[in-house]
């Protein structure tokens, strides 16, 4: 039996529902109980859903847009907490990367560099060591001087690729961003986390394209309206999802 790194134990998770409010006069004249329904009102992303990782595993989620995958993500990095159920994390996890998270659009891209390595816990001393790695694997040239705010979603998620691929996780969560990236970018980062894969790194991997995820990971969730349809081996997972 493998170690796990990840384990989901009946997790639930919903958010408030904000848009249920009734006319206006109506609400003030049933206040409290107007206040108890919209504290009430929750919409719940998923329900009760159970599954584990394993240590070395390279894990897919797959499902509809809305369907809870970044929200699953989420949970893995503690940034959420379910409602009920557990979720067991074992192992130091990469923050979550996703398009722009952690960035500020006033500073520069070396700058941001700086900011996100101190923040994901590196040294400043340690990131200027690998400064120039950083820069390079991005292939932002002379934009690395430039704001942020300046750059298309495309460099945004250079930039934050290169980051997380500098850093030495034990669990990597990518979330979806290596889409809006060209295709020789797009290959690298691929590369890169076939990189991790082989030096035993935990991969949890949501994305769109099939062929990535088949790639990449050795086992698929598939998520349907808040529950797990189906975890498998990855093609067959992959290929009942084309076919659904
Ligand atoms: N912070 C939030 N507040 C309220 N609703 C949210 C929040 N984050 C996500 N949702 C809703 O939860 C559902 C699942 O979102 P998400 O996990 O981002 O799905 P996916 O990544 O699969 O597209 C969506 O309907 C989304 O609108
Ligand atoms: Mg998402």
């Amino acid at each position: 039996m493998s170690e796990k790194a990840i384990v989901f134990d009946r997790v639930s998770k919903s958010y408030p529902r904000y848009h249920q409010i009734m006319g206006i006069k109506n609400f003030l004249f049933h206040l409290p109980t107007a206040i108890r329904s919209l504290k009430n009102a929750r919409y719940e992303v998923l329900n009760g859903i159970s599954f584990e990782v394993y240590r070395g595993e390279s894990f897919g989620i797959i499902g509809r847009n809305g369907v809870g995958k970044s929200t699953t993500l989420g949970l893995i990095a503690g940034v959420l907490r379910p409602d009920s159920g557990r979720v067991i994390v074992n192992g130091r996890i990469s923050p979550l990367l996703e398009l722009g998270g952690g960035f500020h659009p006033e500073l520069t891209g070396r700058e941001n560099i700086i900011l996100n390595g101190v923040l994901l816990g590196m040294t400043r001393a340690e990131v200027l060591k690998r400064m120039d790695e950083i820069i390079e694997f991005s292939e932002l040239g002379e934009f690395i001087d430039q704001p942020l705010r300046t750059y298309s979603s495309g460099m945004y998620a250079r930039l934050g690729f290169s980051v997380i691929a500098h850093l030495d996780p034990e669990i990597l969560l990518i979330d979806e961003v290596l889409a809006v990236g060209d295709i020789g970018f797009q290959k690298k980062c691929l590369d890169k986390m076939l990189g991790f894969k082989r030096m035993g790194v935990t991969i949890v991997f949501v994305s769109h394209s099939m062929g990535d995820i088949e790639k990449i990971c050795d086992r698929v969730m598939w998520l349907e309206d808040k529950r797990v349809r189906e975890v498998n081996e990855s093609k067959k997972v992959i290929t009942d999802y084309i076919n659904r």
